[in-house]
């Protein structure tokens, strides 16, 4: 299963929904769960917040992002409760599919400011209590970059073999059938020295050959680079996509077209190759050798469980400490039992590792319109980020996600910018819709930027989703999403407590139990996903629950503050979440 392309065509729709909630029992909450000295490593229970650089803030009129605009925005994020941010890449870059084709690895893009700019974003983020993770994209360089100019300059070059050159089947003819994830041949016929080179994304972007010892070393020494300098580590890009098949034997032929009319490929040839593994298991041992655990966050789209649990390193678990779990955000449907079945397995089928959650990046619409019926989907927008914070999970959040910024794909081919938009559309508009400009305020460019035109246009629906308007709005998503965190930092029971699926045959609300094991109390947490108002019995006794009632600590849409644990009535998409002992 892959996610990163081909998910066009959410319909967009902006309907005002009278939102009610209130943070009930403030005063009922538990002690704080500050982490003590040998409290969990802090990225167990992080929420890491995707920063799209060129899409926060921009200082200098360029209708750009750029670091000084991080800086700026670090009270922003503090206030919100974030303990990370991830930084899409900021490298030297020709920009072809915006950042991920570095040029320079130890450098700044101008674009974005200086190394000291840099240094200066470290300092303040770290006054805030914000680590900064950077995105590492080791699978491939620029072809701009002089290791790639190197290679592509002679077969004899002592870097030829730093990336994957084949001879073609026949003039004209690739060495296979391997495709790029964004349309047509994975290969392209370099006439300098008359052979082909494999690029798992464009052809600008030529993929390295991880299996020449030099390009770890040197990609390690980047890495050590960075963490020399303080960041709290990295985002590993595309990291399934490290090794392909040594034989190079053509991927077996799916029935259908991709979004790129391309023939559906099995790509268990070019992606997920166990030798990955090893090269993980030698990062982590580099990564743990820097003192303040620092952590390796992967991207892993992935179909099942079993090969989630084999980044952790399974039972040794010697490699990543969160590789992303794709499998709950991107059910796509609100649809109660495949989410109790993927967080439940999540809970039970990883030994115990911390799951990752993630409903939004810049690769994918976003969840608003993912999983919003046009009519209800600012309640639809709080059970999404009910279920990304209150479910046993580290999380990562999105820019925008928390005030509901909705996708707003190019209306026109000459507007795309994603170069996998140009080549998909119409049937594939690109990724351009999840990156606009963060909506700060109802002002010029939503605040983002004084510029007469911003890189991406702004959304129509900035007047009214934005922080400002939503910061004064105790009902606004934005303060939806504080509240959650919040209290998931000061619940023990939310904070660490085991997730515990109950009610469990209902095909229409989905509940669970947040309980620290050995205690009475216990937080119930329960979702609606029809729009139809539905009761519920709890039978709680089996988890030690013996009073029948719950008391709100967060609810919305007038539920009341007591509710009879026999008989739940939840409004159309309501949320209860409620302390039970
Ligand atoms: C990852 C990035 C995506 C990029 C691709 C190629 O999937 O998230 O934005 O286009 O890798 O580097």
């Amino acid at each position: 299963m892959r996610c990163r392309v081909g998910r066009a065509g959410f319909a967009i729709s902006l309907v005002a929904v009278a939102v009610v909630f209130t943070l009930a029992a403030r005063g009922q909450m538990q002690q704080p769960a500050r982490p003590g000295k040998n409290a969990a490593p802090w990225w167990q229970h992080a929420i890491v917040y995707e920063v799209y650089p060129r899409s926060f803030q921009d200082t200098t009129g360029s209708g750009i992002g750029d670091i000084n605009g991080i800086i700026e925005r670090l009270g922003y994020l503090q206030d919100l409760g974030v303990n990370a941010i991830w930084l899409t890449p900021i490298y030297p870059s020709p920009q072809k599919d915006f950042g991920y084709d570095i040029s320079n690895y130890e450098a700044i893009d101008p674009m974005f400011g200086t190394m000291a700019d840099f240094d200066h974003l470290l300092a303040a983020a770290k006054a805030h209590h914000i680590r900064v993770i950077m995105d590492m994209v080791m699978a491939h360089t620029s072809d701009q970059s002089p290791w790639f100019k190197e290679s592509r300059s002679s077969r004899t070059n002592p870097k030829r073999d730093w990336y994957i050159w084949r001879d073609g089947k026949g003039p004209g003819i690739p060495p296979n059938n391997w495709e790029s994830d964004f349309g047509g041949s994975a290969w392209t016929f370099d006439p300098i020295t008359k052979q082909w080179y494999y690029h798992k994304f464009l052809a600008a972007q030529p993929s390295l050959n991880w299996r020449n010892p030099a390009v770890e070393k040197a990609m390690f020494d980047v890495c050590r680079f960075w963490l020399n300098k303080g960041v709290a580590g990295f985002r590993l890009d595309a990291v399934p996509e490290l090794f392909v098949d040594p034989k190079f034997r053509d991927e077996q032929v799916l029935p259908g077209l991709n979004v790129y009319g391309d023939p559906n490929l099995n790509q268990d040839r070019t992606e997920n190759l166990p030798e990955v593994h090893v090269v993980m298991r030698a990062l982590r041992k580099l990564v743990d050798s820097y003192p303040g655990h620092r952590v390796l966050i992967g991207e892993t789209y992935l179909p099942n469980i079993q090969d989630q649990l084999a980044w952790y390193g399974g039972a040794r678990h010697d490699e990543l400490q969160l590789p992303m779990d794709m499998q709950v955000g991107f059910i796509n449907k609100l649809d109660a039992a495949a989410f109790r079945e993927k967080i439940n397995q999540a809970e039970t089928q990883l030994d115990g590792y911390m799951p990752l959650f993630v409903f939004d990046n810049h690769d994918n619409p976003r969840s608003w319109n993912r999983y919003g019926d046009g009519k209800h989907d600012a309640a639809i927008a709080r059970i999404i980020a009910t279920i990304l914070l209150t479910t046993r999970s580290a999380d990562l959040m999105y820019y925008g996600q928390e005030i509901g910024m909705v996708t707003t794909p190019p209306k026109t081919l000459a507007q795309v910018r994603d170069p996998a938009g140009i080549r998909g559309w119409p049937k594939y508009k690109g990724r351009d819709g999840e990156r606009t400009p963060m909506q700060w305020n109802s002002g010029k460019d939503a605040g983002f930027s004084t510029a007469a035109t911003t890189w991406l246009p702004i959304p129509a629906s900035y007047k009214e989703v934005n922080v400002q308007v939503e910061s004064a709005n105790p009902d606004s998503l934005l303060n939806w999403y504080k509240h959650l965190i919040s209290m998931r930092r000061e619940i023990p029971a939310l904070y660490r407590g085991r997730n515990i699926m109950v009610d469990t045959s209902d095909p229409d609300v989905l509940s669970y139990l947040r309980q620290e094991p050995g205690q009475a109390s216990a937080v119930l947490v329960a979702m609606n996903f029809t729009q139809q108002a539905h009761t519920v019995a709890y039978q709680l006794q089996k988890e030690g629950i013996t009073s029948s009632v719950a008391t709100a600590l967060l609810e919305d849409q007038g539920m009341s503050k007591t509710v009879d644990l026999h008989h739940v009535t939840l409004p159309p998409f309501a949320v209860f979440i409620g302390k039970v002992q």
